[in-house]
């Protein structure tokens, strides 16, 4: 059973608005890197909600889990295909918990020398925080469950469902 915290059109309004102010604030070249593969359905969705010129890449990363928690130590498994060097880049994540990966993303991709570096993220668990990250585009900021659907996954399902939801029993 899954118990739904955001539907799917509370999130595709939210992604409209939010692709609205990115566009707004870089209506030039604009350069997205989604970090696979929780936030490929979030970029998919804030990419078709933009006009104009927007260009994709793709970093993947492990957070060597414990369970549903993160040990902190994060390691890339997949890199960028181009370099970065005065582009306006945004990062784009699922959901940020204890900030630990986006902080570790923000600090290897700003060594590139991007023009500016910013990060988008659809969810947000301020009450998980355990360093003082950085994002200036939040979605949703929701407590502290963990949360499947709309990209996210438990153990590699539900990434699938078009809402937000709760694990309630497998
Ligand atoms: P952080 O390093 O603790 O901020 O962890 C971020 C990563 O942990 C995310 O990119 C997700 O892959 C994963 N994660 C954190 N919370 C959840 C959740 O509620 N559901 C699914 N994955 C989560
Ligand atoms: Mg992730």
């Amino acid at each position: 059973m899954i118990d739904v915290l955001l539907t799917e059109a509370q999130i595709q309004t939210r992604v409209k608005a939010l692709a609205a102010e990115i566009r707004r604030d870089f209506p030039d070249g604009l350069h997205l890197i989604a970090v696979l593969k929780g936030a490929f359905v979030f970029l998919s969705d804030l990419v078709r909600q933009m006009d104009g010129d927007v260009s994709l890449d793709f970093m993947a990363v492990s957070s060597y889990a414990k369970g549903t928690t993160t040990s902190g130590e994060v390691r890339l498994l997949k890199d960028l295909d181009t370099t970065l060097d005065g582009r306006h880049v945004v990062i784009v994540e699922d959901i940020v918990d204890t900030g630990l990966t986006l902080t570790y993303l923000q600090d290897i991709l700003r060594a590139r020398g991007p023009k500016t570096l910013r990060t988008a993220c659809l969810l947000s668990k301020p009450s998980r925080r355990q360093v003082d990250v950085k994002v200036e585009y939040i979605g949703f900021e929701i407590e502290d469950r963990f949360v499947v659907g709309y990209g996210l996954d438990y153990a590699e399902q539900y990434r699938n469902l078009p809402y937000i939801g709760v694990v309630t029993a497998p």
